[in-house]
């Protein structure tokens, strides 16, 4: 089975690690340099739930962001701080916690590469108010949704969603990026799975 099937978070970490940021989080990034608006005094600020081994957050620091990087394993803080540049460590905050016990307000993005589908279902609306209302108008959103045909969806502790329930979430958005990811494949081990992934990048209102 999948390392993500089944939580094996190291696993998984040993596959990622050294591959570059993913394109939802670059195209926010981009979005951000066109628009060109001046950072607020400090920097951009992103929190970036689900960090993993840190590819994302890595092209956060590299781009001069300010991240908090939450993930509740402890293999992701331990990880991702030894692959810090030293000159950028100021910037970054990191919490081993899980996203539903964390607070934050007034961020210019919440990137949530891969993350959300393992929030428990009974958890998650209260989670993705928090994500919205934390987002300041003209921030952004940017990740992944899992969509009801995958083949994970049976797995009673994971949130996935129906298209609409998806364009739903987003009311308070203009959507930039919305791919719909549907296929017969591999999972990270080679076994079949059937692929169901909406690809987000959506600014807030
Ligand atoms: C599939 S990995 C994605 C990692 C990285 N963002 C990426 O795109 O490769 C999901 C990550 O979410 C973390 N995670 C899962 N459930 C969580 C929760 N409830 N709270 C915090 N982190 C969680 C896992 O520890 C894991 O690092």
């Amino acid at each position: 089975v999948d390392f993500a099937a089944v939580r094996d978070w190291p696993g998984y970490y040993r596959v990622m690690l050294g591959k570059p940021p993913r394109e939802t989080l670059v195209e926010a990034l981009d979005r951000f340099d066109r628009e060109g608006s001046a950072a607020a005094d400090g920097g951009r600020r992103a929190v970036d739930l689900g960090c993993g081994e840190g590819r994302d957050t890595l092209e956060l620091l590299r781009r001069g962001w300010r991240v908090l990087a939450i993930d509740d394993h402890p293999e992701a803080a331990r990880l991702l701080a030894g692959r810090v540049p030293v000159d950028q460590r100021p910037r970054l905050e990191m919490r081993t916690a899980p996203f539903h016990a964390m607070d934050w307000s007034g961020v210019d993005l919440v990137n949530a590469s891969f993350a959300l589908p393992f929030c428990a279902p009974g958890l998650f609306p209260a989670l993705w108010s928090a994500i919205v209302g934390s987002i300041r108008p003209g921030g952004r959103f940017a990740g992944q949704f899992f969509g009801d045909r995958d083949s994970w969806a049976e797995l009673p502790d994971r949130t996935h969603l129906t298209e609409a329930e998806v364009r739903t979430l987003l009311a308070a958005f203009d959507v930039e990026t919305f791919r719909i990811d549907e296929r017969d494949d591999a999972d990270a081990r080679g076994a079949p799975k059937h692929w169901h992934v909406f690809h987000v990048v959506a600014r807030k209102r």
